[in-house]
């Protein structure tokens, strides 16, 4: 894309799509819900949009308002979270809401760099709440964005291609209309989540192909998975959230019969050790209580 024409018909085209072939989630209304998107945002950034459809309106009739959510234990919030992963995000957004409730008055802060100083807020969910709770023309960038504005800003011609964060950057603070940024965001995520995958992108369907330099052009490349650590051939963070998710499910386990029960076999005193590792480290994230031997989710 070169001129402006070309950007004002990038645009026109997509809000077109979007206004035609928008998902619809319960996230989106109208009016917009500062505390709903907040909420929304930080569960949409380990799980796909359509679970969170699901799971959120559970987790909003139990913490129907920022002050609820501050004063919930970090037990009730484990459970409340079962099954959206990575358990110690749910512990920063209570943080982050007792910090609202304490400090903004119970009102999701508005400006990008105050919701930044929020625990477990970073750059994505700061700039993504800001736009989607109050319509702010902040640069929303998640790996799905980043994808596709690559793929307007250059010829990519493998799947994996992504620009340099920075010149995304400098493309996403032209690119994105002055007016209805959340509307702009949340087309562009559509566009990305349906036609622009990561995988195998429909160029041929796509509403955009006359203004991508990268339409038609991409070969599915092979993604690297990065190494990251295991035990007995799976990932440490998934035992980490099988042994939570077993705790809130019954009532305290002595480290052995913990074991037993989320491998199915009897450990051995270095299967002893492994498992104490991974419950200390649960334990300095506020996700277990550790009595002696004893493990239980925390009160
Ligand atoms: N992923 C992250 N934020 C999202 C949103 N607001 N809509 C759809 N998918 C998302």
């Amino acid at each position: 894309m070169n001129s402006r024409k070309d950007t004002t018909n990038l645009r026109r085209r997509l809000l077109t799509w979007y206004a035609g072939n928008g998902r619809v989630f319960p996230w989106r209304t109208v009016p917009t819900d500062p505390y709903v998107v907040l909420v929304s945002e930080v569960m949409l950034q380990q799980t796909q949009a359509a679970r969170i459809a699901e799971r959120l309106p559970l987790f909003l009739a139990e913490f129907p308002s920022i002050r609820h959510l501050a004063a919930a234990s970090n037990g009730t919030m484990i459970r409340a979270w079962k099954g959206l992963g990575y358990n110690s995000r749910a512990l920063r957004l209570r943080d982050a809401a007792a910090m609202i409730t304490e400090h903004y008055d119970g009102i999701v802060p508005a400006s990008v760099q105050t919701l930044r100083t929020l625990p477990g807020i970073g750059p994505y969910a700061s700039a993504a709440i800001a736009c989607f709770a109050y319509g702010v023309r902040a640069v929303v960038l998640d790996v799905n964005v980043r994808r596709v504005y690559s793929r307007w800003m250059q010829r990519c011609e493998r799947t994996t291609d992504v620009a340099a964060l920075r010149d995304i950057e400098a493309f996403a603070a032209d690119v994105i209309p002055t007016r209805n940024a959340d509307t702009w965001h949340h087309a562009v995520m559509d566009l990305g989540a349906t036609i622009c995958t990561a995988r195998a992108p429909l160029c041929r369907t796509c509403p955009l192909q006359r203004h991508c330099p990268s339409a038609n052009a991409m070969a599915q490349a092979t993604r690297e998975r990065k190494a990251e650590p295991t035990f007995r051939g799976e990932p440490i963070r998934l035992w980490r959230g099988r042994i939570v998710k077993h705790l809130s499910d019954h009532d305290s386990r002595t480290l052995r019969q913990l074991f037993r029960d989320v491998t199915g076999t009897t450990a051995t005193a270095s299967d002893l050790a492994w498992l104490h590792t991974v419950v200390h480290k649960l334990r300095t994230d506020g996700l277990v209580s550790l009595d002696g031997d004893v493990v239980s989710l925390p009160g």
